[in-house]
């Protein structure tokens, strides 16, 4: 019986902070949908993605030491280059054209490596999800560095969460919700469809502020009633941007002034390590009071507790739908369409039989 794929493999997956590769001394070991790859920053071709096993006796090559724009496997020596190609071989002068790894398409933006596991012919830099606040710090300020946390949860439930905005209401009432009226007296607006997945607006007319909001205005306007506006989208394979607006009540969206405004803007990019367990990268502007490091905090805090409440662990587990499920169930079905498509035109080889086998 063939086998199918489990992940997408024609499309962008964030793969790293760009600080993340930094830190770890220009090398990062990380597994994306079950495959392992090193990460590494080249002299002058920009970031590099190899398997992370070397051809040789299989040494992980994060293990190695950056040269140049190549990566030397410090178990026997070989060099690879950015192609993955063996280019020397200690006390060997020929190098058979099979000494290799396979390399991935690497791109960086926003202050993310983003990776493409699939036929490097259709990777196209356009189509990845340039997140523009992430690049514009004169105008909005986020953490110091994005930030990164581990899921032991499969990335599908993530992004099934984060798609299901009636959940806050009664979920986060402490703190991003606010009230459960959010769930009685809100209904997704415009929610538009597309291939790659979803995009939705919710108005919460005249209420009190949330109290994550709360926190970072001034006290005396804790009692004065607000509109609010989170306008959210959700792109294949796990790419989440929201912008959510702030205005006094009775602000008319028309006029288009902002000025009496507070606004955010908020990215988190759901990447599979394995079916089981998740890369997750995010960051949370502003645009008030940008120089005040304790409003940055108090979104991280907020957030951070809240989201550790949610996740589901099992990766078996298959959700039940009511109509506020609509986003995600649309989200679920391209998903699953564009992965039945991969497996239909680009079906996966046999698995062969090892001849080398001498037992
Ligand atoms: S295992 Fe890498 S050179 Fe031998």
């Amino acid at each position: 019986m063939s086998q199918e794929r489990y992940f997408l493999e024609n499309t962008w997956y964030a793969a790293a902070w760009e600080w993340e590769v930094e830190k770890a001394d220009n090398k990062l070991a990380r597994t994306i949908c079950d495959i392992p790859l090193v990460f590494y920053k080249s002299e002058t071709e920009g970031y590099v993605a190899l398997d992370n096993r070397c051809c040789h006796r299989a040494a992980p090559l994060s293990l190695g030491r950056v040269e140049g724009n190549c990566l030397r496997c410090m178990y026997h020596g070989m060099l690879f280059n950015p192609e993955g190609k063996v280019v020397n071989i200690p006390g060997q002068d020929h190098i058979a054209s099979t000494m290799a790894v396979r390399s991935y398409r690497v791109s960086a933006k926003g202050g993310l490596i983003w990776i493409w596991m699939g036929d490097p012919a259709l990777a196209d830099e356009n189509d990845i999800h340039d997140f523009a606040p992430l690049s514009q710090p004169d105008e909005w300020r986020g953490f110091d560095r994005g930030d990164y946390l581990h899921y032991d949860a499969n990335w599908l439930l993530i992004v099934d969460n984060l798609s299901d905005f009636s959940h806050v209401a009664f979920v986060h009432a402490n703190t991003l919700g606010g009230s459960e009226a959010y769930a009685y007296d809100t209904n997704i607006e415009n929610l538009e469809k597309v291939d790659n997945g979803f995009r939705a607006v919710r108005w919460h007319h005249d209420s009190l502020p949330p109290p994550f909001h709360k926190k970072v205005i001034p006290e005396a306007e804790h009692d004065t009633p607000i509109d609010r506006c989170n306008s959210m989208a959700m792109y294949i394979p796990g790419v989440f941007l929201m912008e959510t607006l702030f205005a006094p009540a009775g602000w008319s969206e028309k006029d288009n002034d902002r000025s009496q405004c507070r606004e955010y803007r908020n990215c988190q990019f759901m990447t599979p390590e394995t079916r089981n367990t998740t890369h997750f990268f995010w960051d949370y502007l502003h645009n008030r009071d940008r120089d005040n490091p304790a409003i940055t905090q108090s979104l991280k805090e907020s957030f951070i507790e809240e989201q550790q409440k949610l996740l589901v662990k099992s990766p078996d587990f298959v959700p039940r739908s009511f109509s506020a499920d609509e986003a995600f169930t649309h989200f679920r079905m391209r998903w699953k369409a564009k992965l039945s498509e991969e497996n239909n035109n680009n079906p996966l080889p046999e698995p062969k039989e090892n001849k080398r086998r001498i037992l």
